[in-house]
């Protein structure tokens, strides 16, 4: 059964119709359900299972305590980037030996933070970091475990501000510099060296990337291990691309697995991988209510009550995600753009939609389990839209609306 189905022509998340969700909890809504997630992450788990491996679930994909205490309960690990998502994985009950800290950024207090709760792994992105982990690590006695991520430079034939893998991006260290990395990081008492990484970018529908990648850092591997450095796993990254329309190809995750462990051949290295999306796209839907039909010049608009500050990904990205009525209702289909009431241009889920709608109609915008609530902002001062995990046959509140008087209580008036 996919995650979101209709009966009698009625959209249901599990046995729960959507529309008496959006009575219960109002909208805008994101729903989640939290078999499609468990399912998602035993593919990757089933794909791998006869290597030694590590799923680390890239928490900003969706960082809802929820989603994270579902993953935790299967064993999952974690991909963080901020002690922001450190604090959640830990209050989730995620286990700190299956952290992975991945980010070009990362600061002083987030290495310290990372080192006392003893992470699995910092994905480091540069020499200059590599120097500060040292230092951090030295001036707390200990010795911090280091996998430096390469930037392969291939190809990830994605969205551009979501391709990662290109010199001209700023993540990882070049090909060129990762060999002599790795010799000052082998030189110094407060670091471990444990493994290599890399991520090419997000959305990824072909297995060539990946393949060239992979095949670029085993050879690394390989030429570590003549001068004695010795690594013990390899992280691919994450970039799992989902359907978000029926023109999209899809990506088998068994012939992914597969690709992955012909380039790693019979080395004893563990597989770590970093999938965000592919867990929980499409085990999320954003339910939405139209406030007004309106039209100018024979384009028609349905005005909406989320924007894109609930989901920006149309906005940003020019993403497109499927809408469709909650309800098989008796309508005249016409092109819409599905419009918010944020004062932007921008601020559109979908365009030319043909919707078979009025006023009060509740819709649902597909695949937004990932990247979407996340990326969400209070302009507007609109408060963020709640969410609920569907859980069987029950639905838990998992994140409750903000109120608009939270959204300035911490703001002052001059004295
Ligand atoms: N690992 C690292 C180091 C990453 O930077 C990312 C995503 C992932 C793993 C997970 O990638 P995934 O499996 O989810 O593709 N906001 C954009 C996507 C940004 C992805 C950023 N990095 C979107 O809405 O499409």
């Amino acid at each position: 059964m996919t995650p979101f189905h209709r009966q009698s022509g009625s959209l249901h998340c599990n046995d729960l119709s959507l529309s008496s969700l959006a009575e219960q909890f109002g909208t805008p809504l994101y729903v989640y359900n939290r078999t499609a997630i468990e399912t998602a992450w035993q593919e990757f788990s089933d794909a791998l299972q006869d290597r030694k491996h590590l799923i680390c679930y890239a928490v900003k994909a969706n960082s809802n305590l929820a989603v994270l205490d579902t993953l935790a309960r299967l064993g999952s690990g974690f991909d963080i980037v901020s002690l922001g998502e450190l604090k959640r994985v830990l209050a989730a009950g995620g286990k700190p030996e299956k952290i992975v800290f991945s980010g070009v950024g990362k600061t002083t207090q987030e290495m310290e933070s990372a080192l006392e709760v003893g992470i699995r792994c910092f994905n480091v992105e540069s020499d200059s970091e590599l120097s500060r982990l040292a230092d951090v690590a030295a001036a707390h006695g200990t010795v911090a475990p280091v996998s430096l991520r390469i930037n392969p430079d291939v190809d990830a034939k994605t969205h551009p501000y979501i391709s990662t893998g290109l010199k001209e991006n700023k993540f990882g260290i070049s090909m060129a510099d990762a060999m002599d990395c790795y010799r000052r990081g082998a030189e110094s008492n407060h670091l471990a060296l444990r493994g290599i990484d890399c991520h090419i970018g997000s959305q990824l529908m072909h297995l060539e990337p990946y393949a060239d990648a992979v095949k670029l850092l085993v050879e690394m591997v390989d030429r570590l291990s003549a001068e004695g450095i010795h690594l013990s796993h390899i992280d691919v990254g994450g970039g799992q691309g989902i359907q978000y329309s029926a023109h999209d190809s899809t990506l088998d995750i068994t012939s992914w697995a597969q690709c992955v462990k012909d380039a790693v051949g019979q080395r004893p290295l563990e597989i770590m991988v970093e999938p965000g999306r592919y867990i929980v796209g499409q085990a999320g839907v954003l339910l939405t209510r139209v406030e007004y039909l309106k039209s100018n010049e024979g384009r028609h608009f349905a005005v909406v009550d989320a924007a894109m500050n609930d989901l920006i990904r149309p906005a940003l990205y020019d993403a497109w995600q499927a809408i469709e009525t909650v309800e098989t209702l008796d309508r005249e289909p016409r092109l819409y753009d599905v419009v918010g009431p944020v004062c932007e241009s921008a601020d559109f889920l979908g365009k030319q939609r043909t919707l078979a709608i009025a006023e009060h109609d509740l819709l649902c915008v597909r695949s937004a389990g990932a990247y979407a609530f996340v990326m969400s902002s209070n302009y507007n001062t609109r408060p963020r839209a709640a969410e609920v995990m569907v859980d069987g046959d029950s639905a838990h509140l998992a994140r409750a609306r903000e109120q608009a008087t939270d959204l300035f209580a911490d703001e002052f008036l001059l004295p």
